[in-house]
């Protein structure tokens, strides 16, 4: 063995640019450096742009161990919605990102500590695994879906070989074989990438292979917690046995930052004045309606919320989004026989303090497109949800929180007036106690995870110490433990 001498952490993290992603990573990031380790966050830069116009990731907040950088132009980001989009913006990645990476880790561009490890996307481990290893560097993964989903794309092997998968005709009802959830995940409920009529389609192969390539890496991070999906956790350690749930990440780094709580990671300019119409409100009698960054609808699914919502006589919070309706950029959408029942009992905004709106005490629903971020945010809150999943792992995350979690409802079958109606209803009404009492449960679940001798805190507490001991002279870090590749 060489002789090794430990040197300064430092971490390169490198999230996919999208809302999602780049949240949860920096709120990795800043536990991270609040545990004495130096972090380089590396994202494109239209995203580079809207963190320093729109949150305060340029000021000293993370100190002085915390770098914000950004990639060469000419990645795209356009329509990451799409699977064309979504698929080009991996490409772009590819093609200007690995030449910057090897450059980067080379230390042509380095202006700090040698890199030590990088943290990359769950939906990029094949290029940072490649270019850390030429630099014979250890890469970890973030996975920031849910431990669900993972599960699922992991498990399309097993689909395809068992005739499951591609989908043919109307099935989507039929159970599958995922392992350990053959009792609750039918194939409408796996991730909208895999379900695919053509096992060729280009994204559901790229990530298909993105996910099996998790198992190149020293261990695997996901924004979740132990209680909370302890039997499919037990699964993905037969693959990967190196995990550390240190989730949900938001309220980890609140719990770490006690009095002092961390401020906003959005890319979009927030809208506080809907804090000051909550206070207004009576106690649980709101229900919050967000899509997240990148779903869209069209123009009638959008007077179909907003006719169920208006009839439903429950006051709403709602984000509309300029970008939220397919091929519009905001613009007059109300029609006029719903501007009353808009006026007396909604607001309405471009985009809200998310976190913040959810714990407010008038908050007693969510009416949800299930992102990941999304759903632990409401986790956290003790706020149940409506679930209308869009895109990506939505669909499965929907299907936990009915099924398994039992903390709201799944919007799946459709999004009828009527639906919208009776669904919000039921959470805000009919089964109001029941769905609360629930959630109330799931929030000390994950209070109790993330303090002090929790599982999460435990977790973290061995990722910093795993990190600290890579950071050594590159053959030391053959000494620790290998996961099995797939
Ligand atoms: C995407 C995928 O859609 C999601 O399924 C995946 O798990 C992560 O990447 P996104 O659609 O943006 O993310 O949803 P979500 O994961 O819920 O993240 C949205 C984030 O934006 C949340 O952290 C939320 O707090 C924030 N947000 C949303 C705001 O701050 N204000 C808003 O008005 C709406």
């Amino acid at each position: 063995m060489a002789t090794t001498a430990a040197v300064q952490p430092h971490v390169l993290v490198f999230p996919l640019p999208a809302q999602g992603h780049v949240n949860s990573m920096l709120k990795l990031s800043e536990l991270l450096c609040i545990s004495d380790i130096h972090v380089t966050f590396l994202v494109t830069g239209p995203t580079h742009g809207s963190l320093l116009a729109h949150s305060d990731v340029g000021s000293r907040r993370f100190g002085e161990k915390f770098l914000l950088e950004k990639l060469p132009d000419g990645i795209y980001q356009d329509n990451l919605h799409t699977l064309d989009g979504f698929m080009e913006n991996l490409n772009t990645l590819e093609t200007v990102g690995r030449p910057f990476l090897k450059e980067y880790l080379g230390g042509g561009r380095r202006r700090w500590p040698p890199v030590t490890c990088v943290i990359t996307d769950g939906a990029l481990v094949s290029l940072a695994v490649d270019v850390a290893e030429e630099f014979k560097l250890p890469t970890i993964v973030c996975q920031t879906i849910s431990v669900a989903a993972f599960w699922c794309f992991v498990c399309t092997p097993d689909l395809i070989q068992s005739g499951e998968l591609p989908i043919k005709g109307n099935e989507m009802d039929l159970a599958t074989r995922v392992k350990g959830m053959e009792h609750f995940i039918r194939l409408g409920d796996l991730p909208s990438f895999c379900q695919v009529q053509n096992l060729e389609t280009p994204i559901f192969k790229a990530l298909v292979k993105e996910k099996l390539q998790t198992a190149r890496a020293r261990g695997v991070i996901f924004n979740a917690f132990e209680e909370l999906d302890e039997p499919i956790l037990a699964q993905v350690r037969t693959m990967c046995p190196n995990t550390y749930p240190i989730g949900p990440v938001h309220a980890h780094l609140k719990a770490r930052l006690g009095t002092n709580p961390p401020s906003s990671n959005s890319l979009r300019e927030e809208d506080r004045s809907c804090l000051s119409w909550l206070e207004n409100q009576p106690e649980k009698s709101v229900i919050y309606v967000s899509f997240g960054s990148l779903a869209v609808v069209t123009r009638e699914q959008l007077l179909e919320i907003c006719h169920g919502l208006v009839n439903s006589g429950q006051r709403f919070l709602w984000v509309l989004r300029p970008d939220l309706v397919a091929g519009e950029n905001g613009g007059n959408w109300a029609p006029a026989e719903l501007e009353e029942g808009v006026k007396a009992r909604g607001y309405i905004v471009r985009w809200a303090p998310q976190e913040a709106v959810l714990e407010h005490r008038s908050v007693g629903g969510f009416f949800t497109h299930s992102g990941w971020n999304s759903t632990l945010e409401s986790i956290v809150a003790g706020v149940p949800m409506i679930c209308r999943p869009c895109l990506g792992d939505q669909n499965t995350n929907s299907r936990m929180v009915e099924a398994v979690w039992k903390i709201g409802l799944d919007m799946k079958g459709g999004w009828d007036r009527v639906t919208v109606e009776n669904m919000v209803r039921d959470v805000m009404e009919k089964r109001k106690d029941e769905f609360l009492k629930r959630s109330e449960e799931i929030a000390k679940l994950a209070g109790k995870a993330v303090g002090e001798g929790g599982s999460s805190c435990s977790n973290l507490r061995r990722l910093v110490d795993d990190i600290r001991s890579m950071a050594v002279s590159p053959m030391k870090t053959d000494l620790l433990p290998q996961m099995d590749v797939c």
